[in-house]
This record gives C-alpha cells, structure tokens and sequence, in this order.
C-alpha cells in the first residue's frame, strides 16, 4: 500500500469508524455494516500547506446582520418545514427511501424556483436526460431556467456550478457522486463525506442552496444519509408508505427553523400534490358504527392532525399473546395495556392486541394515549364509540389522565370536522373553558372517560 495510506472499516449506516471489522456496529447497533475503505493521512507540514490564511476571530458586535431573506419554494408544504422558504446558501439534506418521490419533489421545486425566475441546475447522477424529460413531461412546463446535467464526477460538478453561478443546486443522489483523490467506491463513508463537504464550501462560498438527495439504504453496502446529517444546516425526511398515495417530509434538523413541522403530499399522476388538509385526507374511509376505532388528534409543529386509532382485541390461541403496534412505539402500546389491565380490571392477558393507526403515519406524541385506549375499551367489550367523538390527553402509570399542550388549537380542529364531542384532561377544559357548538368532557382518569362513552 502507498506511504501515507490506511485502510480502516467504517459502518454504512451511521459512520462509525474502527481500525478492525465488527460484526455489529458500537454505533447504531446495526449488524454487518462494516465496510474496509482506503483513506488518505495527511503529514502536519502538507496540511499546513493547504490551508488557506486563517480568518482572525471577530466580536460579536462587530458582525453585519443583514435581514435574513428565505426564498419561496413555490411549495407550501415544504416551505413551512423549512422554517418559511429556502434559505440562501444552505446545504439541505433530503433523505427518503428509494422510489419514495424525493425526486420528483425537487424537480418540482426546480419546475417552481425556475419558474419564478430564479438559476436552478438540477445534477443527476442516477437518471439519463431522457428519463429525467419524462418525468418532467408529467409534472408539467419548465422554465428554460432550469439547466441539467447528468454527471457523477465531483470536480466536474464543482467547475460546472463555478461557472454558472446558479440560485440553487439539486445534487440527485450524493451517493452516486465520486471524488478522484478519494480511493475508495462511490457510495462509500469516505466518498460521501468528502463529496458533501465539497458541496459545503461551495454553498457556503459562492451562497448557493444546495439540495442533496440521499438514499435511505437497508443492505450495508452505500452509506446511507446518516452518516453526512452533523455536515448539513437542514435535514428533511421524506416517508410514507410506497403503497400509500400520500408522503410526509419531516424536517429531523433545521438550523433555520423548528423541527416540528411536516408536510403533507400525496403522489398523483402528475407529480406530487399538496395536501392541506392533513385532518380531512386521513379520515377518509372512516368504517361507520365499528367497535375498537376511535378519533384522536396529534399536534404536528403548528399544525394539529386528527387521526383514526384502530384496535383489535381478540381471544388467542398463544400461551404469549400477540401484540402489535403500526404507527405508533410498541412499548407504549404495552405500557397502555398494563395500565387498562391495573386500573380498569380488563383482562387482556389471553387476547392478542393489534393498534393501528389508520393511514400509515406515525405518531410519537402521547397525547394519542387516550385515543389508544379507548379503542381497546370499545373492541375489547365489542362496543362501537360514537363517530362523532374525538379523544386527546395523556395517560400515566396510575391512569391519571394528564394535560397536553395547545389544547385549544386540538378542540378548535375538531370542530371544524365537525365532531360534536371531545373528550380532553379535565385541566385542559378549565383552561379553554366553554366553545361554541361542541361539547367538552374534561375527565381526570381512564375510568372516567371509559364511563363517558362506552
Ligand atoms: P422518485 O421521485 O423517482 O423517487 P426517488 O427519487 O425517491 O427514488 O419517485 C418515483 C415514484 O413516484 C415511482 O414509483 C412513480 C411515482 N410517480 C408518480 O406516481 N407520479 C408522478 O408524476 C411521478 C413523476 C412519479
Ligand atoms: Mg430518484
């Protein structure tokens, strides 16, 4: 091996580096993503060399604060999880699985940022002209704006953005980009690290917003997004089921903004479409008058959300019961469980349980606790809860049913849907006092919003 050159492994998944092969990474805990890669060590003296003249450090007062403009994004949804527009001259990571739209969503921004005027250069790496003109041809008219490229070397990218001095940059995908001095394959920790820092350097210089695709990979063999979220300012999701029409983009880090945010899209045959009214979209298909599905509401950043909760609870066979949780963490679903067979004397020990969230998306706020058992009441005694009642509030350990925030925002939702009853902790009902043509159940326990209903 040339001087100056060692291999280490590094894990595909979250970049853990180790000078020897493991089986499972310390990391993330997943198995066989070690992957041996060549890297180059600088000596002191040659990295002294490169370095460019140092900045001097400044005081804080001294620096310019120049009102922070965003740019639309032409899309409503993905500007509202971008914090209110793109910001110029950051680097935004959108991460999602293969065929999910990532994609589609970007030449839709390019379609709308080009549109209004602005330089967009859209860089594939995966797709041939003709395919990305096809896909083009069903989401609609492009500006002449929007230049292409189909290209993986990096430095050939680097000129090309050099030269045209674009608005914005959409890199599709990261891990089809390769740097020459970097030995290792394209795909690889090394290879997508070095790329995003180059990218980096060019956002940061020239101030140009750079999108970056990044593949969520199941098998060990590409680095999967990851390992470059500490590198970027924005990191979105984008997730869904592939059988679903719809998809959220969750932004999981934003330097520009809250977290908590999503947004709604749902693939059509012309591209994906906006949806906005999250509420609406995932009660359609609601079953009338069954037992065990019950409405709860989940605040999602600004935005609350009313979703199905479906239970089924069914008499086993199994000396273990099944149990299983769709969209929602399944040792929560559990801890509901023992909290119904303490407080509520109801015996589930011989009955498999399945909870689901109707639609697919998944919801980590406890305030669809409530929601949740109900539902199991209502399946477990085969009694259906009336439509037109919707559910929020925490439960704890002692069946307590405890407060949530933006109790209003939840209630006012839910009138608009038209539910006529809402049962909430008794403290959030004090607090909003009385509205206006809906009926509000304050309860302080599990037991006492079981007897309201069923
Ligand atoms: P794509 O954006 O290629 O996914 P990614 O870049 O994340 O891998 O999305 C591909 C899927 O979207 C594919 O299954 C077809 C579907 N699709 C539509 O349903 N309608 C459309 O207008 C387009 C362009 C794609
Ligand atoms: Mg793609």
């Amino acid at each position: 091996m040339a001087k100056g050159r060692t291999t280490v492994f590094f894990c595909q998944n979250c970049g853990y580096e180790s000078p020897k092969w493991m089986g499972q990474c310390p990391g993330c805990r997943e198995w066989n993503t070690f992957v041996e890669e060549t890297v180059e060590k600088k000596s002191a003296g040659k990295a002294r060399e490169e370095r460019k003249a140092a900045a001097a450090p400044v005081c804080l007062s001294s620096i310019e604060m120049k009102e922070e403009e965003r740019v639309s994004a032409g899309i409503e949804e993905l500007d509202r999880v971008l914090g209110g527009g793109i910001v110029p001259g950051s680097l935004v990571l959108v991460g999602g699985d293969p065929g999910i739209g990532k994609s589609t969503l970007l030449l839709q921004v390019c379609q709308k940022l080009s549109g209004a005027g602005h330089e967009v250069l859209y860089i594939s790496g995966e797709e041939s002209l003709k395919q990305i003109k096809l896909r083009a041809a069903r989401i609609g008219e492009f500006s002449d704006k929007l230049r292409l490229l189909c290209e993986t070397n990096l430095d050939v990218v680097q000129d090309t953005i050099r030269e045209l001095k674009p608005e914005a940059v959409i890199i599709d995908s990261i891990q089809t980009m390769y740097h020459e001095n970097v030995s290792s394959a394209p795909g690889s920790v090394s290879q997508v690290r070095e790329a995003t820092s180059v990218l980096l350097q060019l956002a940061k210089g020239l101030g140009i917003t750079i999108f970056i695709v990044g593949h969520v990979t199941k098998e060990g063999t590409v680095a999967g997004p990851r390992v470059l979220e500490h590198m970027v300012d924005t990191v979105l999701y984008f997730e869904g089921d592939r059988h679903a029409s719809y998809r959220i983009l969750r932004a999981v880090k934003n330097r520009f903004g809250s977290t908590n945010e999503i947004g709604v899209f749902e693939m059509r045959e012309n591209g994906l479409a906006e949806v906005e009214n999250p509420s609406e979209f995932m009660l359609n298909g609601r079953p009338e008058a069954a037992s065990g599905s019950i409405v709860a509401c989940s605040m999602e950043g600004t935005r609350p959300i009313l979703l199905e909760i479906q239970a089924l609870v069914t008499r086993s066979p199994l000396a273990m019961p099944r149990r299983t949780a769709a969209g929602m963490d399944y040792n929560r679903v559990n801890l509901l469980l023992a909290v119904l067979e303490k407080r509520l004397r109801l015996s589930l020990s011989n009955s498999d349980v399945y909870i689901n969230i109707a639609g697919g998306i998944r919801i980590s706020e406890p305030a669809i606790d409530l929601g949740v058992v109900l539902a199991v009441v209502s399946s477990a005694r085969d009694k259906a809860i009336d439509e037109k009642v919707l559910a929020f509030g925490e439960v704890g350990l002692s069946g307590e049913v405890r407060a949530v925030s933006q109790a209003a925002g939840r209630v006012l939702e839910a009138k608009k849907l038209g539910f006529t009853t809402v049962i909430l902790p008794e403290v959030c009902r004090e607090q909003i006092g009385k509205v206006e043509g809906i009926r509000l159940c304050g309860v302080r326990t599990v037991a006492d919003a079981v007897g309201v209903i069923l």
